[in-house]
């Protein structure tokens, strides 16, 4: 039987950053404010012609590379973006196909938000166990500033762009293997987190809708992510018969140090096993979990062989968290 096997990271962040202080002369916020609520003190921006199939090839080559699978290997390429480079198509995974010089291979985008990376492990999970693919390159890229409003307070102090990519390939030794994915969705709470404008559900028409931007309600969301993260971790370790002692890092959806704080605490994960980049990424949706688990992987914190704890929610409503062993070099 063939298990599927996380072999490598990769990730890739805009050079500009965008502080606090900046954003404080945007709409009517502080450095104190931004960083009290939501431990957040910069995030980055791509650049204007810079894209997010663009970012997400640029973290795709370094998760190949360190990967060992050779290129030409690649079977398929999955990419969790709620900021395409076109709305509908063609997708960014086809994008990024070319731009790493791949032909002849399956490429698809999946829209699960924040949860989009959790989402496209499981994807390649299944398409691996079934036999049906041997090395699939996952891709999480955004480039939020482009539907980002920034005259609304509420949401522009938390988002910011990047991209991570990872190496999911066949293996036939289940000690390598990603143990479980567990995902799930309430579409009855679609409005907490939308863009409204600029689809076949707008208001307005399709074609003539306003910008689409993100909006949220932001108190009611904070509400639901902190619970929903808890109830997710609890759910799959019970499943697998795991306690989070067995976890070496968890890896939570960045979104806001304060959510992650009180998931951390219900779930009694030490210090040490939390993985933070809030504080200098701010929320990058579906990057956000890669580009963690590059974060530490570039600090050297990560080794083989350590057992990843993934969670994240987002938009939809989704969630998801993922159990696996970190094979890379
Ligand atoms: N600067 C200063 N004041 C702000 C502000 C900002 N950037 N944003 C909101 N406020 C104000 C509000 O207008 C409100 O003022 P009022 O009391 O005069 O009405 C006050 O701060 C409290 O607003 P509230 O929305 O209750 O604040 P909060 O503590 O919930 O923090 C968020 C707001 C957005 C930081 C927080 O709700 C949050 O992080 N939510 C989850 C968001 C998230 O993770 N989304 C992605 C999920 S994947």
């Amino acid at each position: 039987m063939a298990y599927a096997s996380f072999r490598s990271i990769g990730a890739y962040v805009p050079e500009r950053i965008l502080s606090n202080d900046e954003l404080s002369k945007m709409v009517d916020t502080s450095d104190e404010w931004i960083t009290k609520r939501t431990g957040i003190q910069e995030r980055r921006i791509a650049a204007k012609d810079e894209r997010t199939s663009d970012m997400g090839a640029n973290a795709a080559k370094i998760a190949i590379e360190r990967s060992g699978v050779k290129k030409e290997d690649i079977d398929m390429i999955i990419c969790a973006t709620i900021s395409p480079d076109y709305f509908n198509m063609p997708s960014t995974a086809t994008i990024i196909s070319t731009k790493l010089g791949l032909s002849q291979v399956t490429a698809f985008d999946i829209s699960a938000a924040c949860t989009g990376f959790v989402y496209i492990v499981g994807i390649a999970k299944a398409f691996i166990e079934s036999g049906m693919k041997k090395n699939i390159l996952i891709v999480g890229s955004e480039k939020l500033s482009a539907i980002t409003d920034y005259s609304d307070r509420g949401t522009c102090i938390l988002f910011g762009d990047g991209a991570g990519a990872a190496v999911i390939s066949a293996t036939e030794d289940k000690s390598e293997a990603i143990v479980d994915v567990n995902t799930g969705s309430d579409g009855s709470y679609a409005d907490l987190l939308m863009t409204p404008n600029g689809g076949t559900g707008s208001a307005h028409d399709a074609l003539e809708s306003d910008k689409v931007c993100m909006q949220m309600k932001g108190n009611e969301t904070f509400k639901v992510a902190v619970r929903t993260l808890t109830s997710d971790v609890k759910e799959i370790l019970e499943k697998n018969s795991m306690n989070s002692d067995e976890i070496t890092h968890f890896i939570p959806h960045q979104a806001n140090y304060r959510i992650i704080k009180a998931v951390g605490d219900a779930l009694k994960m030490r210090d040490e096993q939390v993985v933070l980049t809030v504080a200098k990424y701010g929320n990058t949706s579906g990057a956000s979990i890669p580009m963690a688990i590059n974060d530490i992987y570039e600090s050297g914190k990560l080794k083989k062989g350590d057992m990843l704890l993934l969670d994240a929610f987002g938009g939809g409503l989704t969630w998801g968290s993922a159990i696996l062993p970190f094979m890379g070099e």
